[in-house]
């Protein structure tokens, strides 16, 4: 089974633990590679859909994982209880806003968890704003590009954030701390490639309805600095 660069980012920004769950877990190919290379010692796989958990059930049997990973019909975290215990969850492949439903939903089980494993495909400022605000660290963030697309996975911890003013929270919500404190090089391109594009929607657009989209420009200059 061979992951995406994706997915074995997901997996790799995992640390050992004892009990995962893997929400919204589809093939389960997360789930089994996590078990394989020793980093969960048990798996709950868990996704809202009857067909992608039969196929993760096929290819957990397949791997000869039924010991190790339980596969569980469920909506985000409500089939998870506080006595499965959990210590590390991942959401992968969702939408931020349904990331932040999910985590909010399941706060109760979130009390043993020591980390959070979160790739969204979209608004990262919420899932951001929403670890900031029930005082979790974002330890560390990976940018990386998976058959052209743009990924980000986000590294999470209990723990204080640093201290911003609302206006720096906002922009490092948006704009994600980590990655323009790191410098990462890949990302900067990405923030230079999306000013230069946004330069080119600019040209055609009314005068009257510039105003969001130069306003979000330049706060993505601001952040292009930063990587310098
Ligand atoms: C795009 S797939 C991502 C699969 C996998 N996590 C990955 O990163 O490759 C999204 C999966 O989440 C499941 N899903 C969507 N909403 C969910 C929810 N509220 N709770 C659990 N699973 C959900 C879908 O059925 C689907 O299998």
């Amino acid at each position: 089974m061979k992951l995406s660069l994706r997915m074995e980012t997901v997996k790799n920004t995992v640390v050992p633990c004892k009990t995962l769950c893997d929400v919204g877990c589809d093939h389960g190919f997360v789930s089994i590679a996590l078990v394989e290379d020793g980093t969960a010692k048990k798996v709950i796989a868990c996704d809202i859909n009857k067909g992608p958990l039969a196929a993760a059930s096929d290819n957990i049997k397949a791997a000869g994982l039924s010991d190790s990973i339980e596969t569980r019909l469920s909506d985000g975290l409500h089939k998870v209880t506080k006595e499965d215990r959990p210590d590390a969850i991942v959401i992968a492949g969702m939408g931020g806003a349904l990331t932040v439903k999910i985590l909010t939903e399941g706060r109760e089980v979130l009390k043993t968890v020591s980390q959070l494993v979160l790739q969204p495909q979209s608004e990262l400022f919420l899932v951001r704003k929403w670890l900031r605000n029930e005082g979790y660290n974002i330890s560390k963030e990976c940018f990386l590009y998976d058959m052209g697309k743009p990924y980000f996975v986000i590294d999470a911890r209990p723990g204080e954030p640093t201290p911003h003013t609302d206006e720096e929270n906002a922009f490092f919500d948006e704009f994600s701390e980590y990655l323009l404190k790191d410098k990462n090089p890949l990302y900067r391109e990405y923030l230079k490639k999306g000013i230069e594009n946004n330069e080119t929607y600019l040209k055609g657009m009314p005068a009257e309805k510039r105003g969001e989209l130069i306003k979000k420009t330049e706060l993505m200059r601001k952040a292009l600095l930063m990587t310098e």
